[in-house]
């Protein structure tokens, strides 16, 4: 068996009397890949919670070097698998293994913003892992904040706003291509998100979900979500601006979306752009760059924290598995 101790970290923060994000590092000279997998079976549900008490988790040191590694990791928790081919993501992915995927096929002048994974669907997994297999050569950082804290923030500094918020919910707008465009952070076809190959059938699954939809000449498909939660209560009491409200409002941008189009709140009325432009600010000011190293996991609890991509250079290769509770 492995030995593994939590330790600090450059930059990291205290948040509501918990360190965030909480570094594990493995201190066996000897670890392999079976002993990590026997070490995290046994200690899975402490994991588990240490990422929901403290937002996030950041495993170092640990002898993981592939996508099938990776797999192995995440497996031992013994989380059920959320599968993108069942999910609505925006984002265009390719599978490594039936776990593991690509994190985002967009450029690396890209910016992803903040959003909690699938928060503008009415399905959402309840972690996300990362696996770094290879650092960008400068930026590529993945940015962490804690939405219960922000929201915190926001219920002081703007209550209208955060009460409006949760009182009204969100309602996402947006144009998805014909065929997959892996040059946009959103480039998923209708036909892949709906699992649709007519009209018809992305129609009965719209309807099915309560989404509203108008086609376009030239093959795309705008859509617009039901009524959708922006603050979300936890079991432990907590409240947390769960959505992809700074997403959609600052980085929902490619040849067919204009991020100005894609939001309001759930009765339709506009979001105003000065008080959104400070809620990003506060994001900004609490939030933690993971500085990967090949070989790094991070466990991040999707209903507590946010993540995005800094832009990078060089070749970066993040990848990523969701499970469900
Ligand atoms: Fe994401």
């Amino acid at each position: 068996m492995i030995t593994a101790t939590e330790q600090s970290c450059d930059g990291q923060r205290t948040e509501g009397g918990s360190v965030f994000p909480l570094l594990i590092r493995c201190d066996s000279s000897d670890a392999t890949l079976a002993r990590t997998e026997a070490w995290i079976v046994q200690n899975s549900e402490e994991l588990s919670a240490k990422a929901a008490t403290h937002g996030a988790v950041l495993f170092r040191g640990f002898p993981l070097a592939t996508d099938h590694d990776f797999d192995t990791f995440v497996a031992a928790f013994g989380l059920p698998n959320f599968t993108y081919e069942d999910s609505l993501s925006n984002a265009v992915r390719r599978n490594r293994t039936a776990r593991v995927f690509t994190a985002n096929e967009a450029p690396a002048d890209v910016n992803i913003c903040l959003h909690h994974e699938m928060a503008q669907t009415p399905i959402y997994p309840s972690k996300l892992f990362f696996f770094c297999e290879k650092a960008a050569e400068q930026g590529g950082a993945t940015p962490l904040c804690r939405s219960d804290i922000l929201f915190d923030r926001m219920t002081k500094e703007m209550p209208q706003f955060a009460s409006d918020c949760a009182d009204k919910g969100l309602l996402y707008s947006h144009v998805m291509p014909a065929v997959d465009d892996a040059a946009s952070g959103m480039g998923r076809s209708w036909q892949s998100t709906w699992k649709a190959s007519t009209p018809q059938e992305a129609e009965a699954r719209m309807t099915e979900l309560g989404y509203a939809w108008e086609w376009q000449d030239d093959g795309c498909l705008k859509v617009t979500t039901p009524q959708l939660q922006a603050v979300k209560r936890l079991r432990n009491g907590g409240t947390v601006f769960f959505n992809q409200l700074i997403a959609a409002f600052h980085g929902w941008k490619d040849a067919r979306n204009d991020p100005g189009k894609s939001i309001t709140f759930g009765d339709g009325a506009p979001l105003d752009s000065r008080t959104m432009d400070r809620v990003i600010e506060m994001a900004e000011e609490i939030t933690f760059d993971v500085p990967w190293q090949a070989g790094d996991v991070a466990l991040v609890d999707n209903y507590v924290t946010m993540h995005g991509r800094r832009t990078f250079q060089g070749t970066r290769k993040v990848l990523a598995s969701l499970v469900a509770s």
